[in-house]
């Protein structure tokens, strides 16, 4: 039992084009952007238009049914050679996130393994895409149930704490992190969410927030820096947060300031959970060293409100994600079950993670 009335979808195929909320413009303004053609939806993934791992896995699966369309061929060959061409300019738009490139393997690999015309190729592509969208949403309901068991059993009501947004706007709708919030919610086990700020883009200030006060989840904001005082406090019983890829022995990529609030955790004994898909999961990496990490414009972090916060002669370094090693990781809450960061690389899960 999942549903509730304020549900969020932040990407929605309609009209023969895609919908997505305008993730730049809230939480002051709640406005779709209609995307029509694959350059379009290239774009609004690398401005964050639409943003979170599994959000651009499913705006992606979109782009390339878009770009397929688009493609004037009823050669199969040179349908296929074209859409690879698609497929690159895709994968070009944000690096971290492995469900960017898992979305675009599947759809690849449907358009080669399906028969028929070109014409056929297309309708089983947008077929594809909407399967992608649908199964994120299944998979999150998944996750914030699983994430249930890990509850710890107390007699007061829980306060989480979460970093950045791994909400219904990073995901299909429900989400993976603020999915396990929100199913805690509705069983009566939560007091209240803490959430982090997320410099430099404050997407917990201004998306986590939103998402809950749209639910009537109390949520209270802190500053990144804020939460190993909030920990020595006691005010906070676990931590869970999303990822945006995860190497095989667990280590996990996430938003920038996940690493540091894992540390915080591990000297406070606080329990630190990552929630995630299966496909957030990639196999062929055996650590997180080998996870690439996206450098954004050092504008957002010198930057704010329009003006500029540094002298002259300062120079930005601006990773948009860190690596959280595994062995500061409980566990990883996923759609399958609840595994220990070393279980993951069981083959039963391997079958499932990729395409
Ligand atoms: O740069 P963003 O906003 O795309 O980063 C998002 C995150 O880091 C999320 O925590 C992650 O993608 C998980 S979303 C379910």
């Amino acid at each position: 039992m999942n549903s509730s009335t304020n549900q969020v979808y932040p990407v929605i195929w309609h009209n023969d084009s895609v919908s997505l909320i305008d993730q730049t413009r809230l939480p002051n303004e709640y406005t779709f952007v209609e995307i029509h053609r694959c350059s379009d939806m290239a774009e609004a993934i690398k401005t964050m238009i639409v943003r979170g791992a599994p959000a651009i896995g499913v705006a992606a699966a979109y782009g390339m049914y878009l770009g397929a369309r688009e493609i004037e061929t009823n050669n199969r060959n040179e349908f296929l050679n074209s859409l690879e061409k698609v497929a690159q300019l895709l994968r070009s738009t944000r690096p971290t996130a492995v469900n960017l490139f898992w979305a675009i393997s599947r759809m690849l690999k449907t358009a080669y393994e399906t028969l028929g015309t070109v014409e056929d190729l297309k309708q089983t592509l947008l077929y594809t895409a909407q399967t992608i969208n649908a199964e994120d949403l299944q998979t999150c309901y998944a996750i914030g149930d699983n994430g249930l068991a890990v509850l710890p059993k107390t007699p007061e009501k829980l306060t989480i704490l979460t970093h950045c947004n791994a909400g219904a706007l990073a995901t299909a709708g429900y989400g993976t992190a603020l999915g396990v919030v929100r199913s805690a919610f509705r069983e009566g086990r939560l007091a209240r969410v803490f959430a982090d700020e997320t410099r430099p883009r404050l997407q917990g200030a201004k998306l986590t927030t939103w998402e809950c006060v749209q639910e009537g989840i109390p949520v209270t904001l802190i500053t990144d820096s804020m939460a190993a005082h909030c920990m020595k406090q006691g005010l906070i019983h676990l931590v869970v947060v999303g990822a945006d890829r995860i190497a095989a022995n667990g280590d996990t990529a996430n938003k920038i300031g996940t690493y540091s609030l894992a540390l915080v955790a591990k000297a406070h004994n606080v329990p630190f959970y990552v929630a995630a898909p299966l496909s957030t999961v990639d196999f062929s990496l055996s650590s997180g060293n080998e996870i690439p990490i996206e450098e954004r414009n050092p504008e957002e972090i010198y930057k704010v409100g329009g003006s500029t916060l540094t002298p002259d002669g300062v120079e930005f370094y601006n990773p948009a994600f860190d690596v959280t090693p595994a062995e500061l990781i409980a566990a990883i809450i996923t759609e399958n079950g609840v595994f220990a960061p070393g279980e993951l690389a069981n083959s039963r899960l391997k079958q499932v993670a990729i395409p």
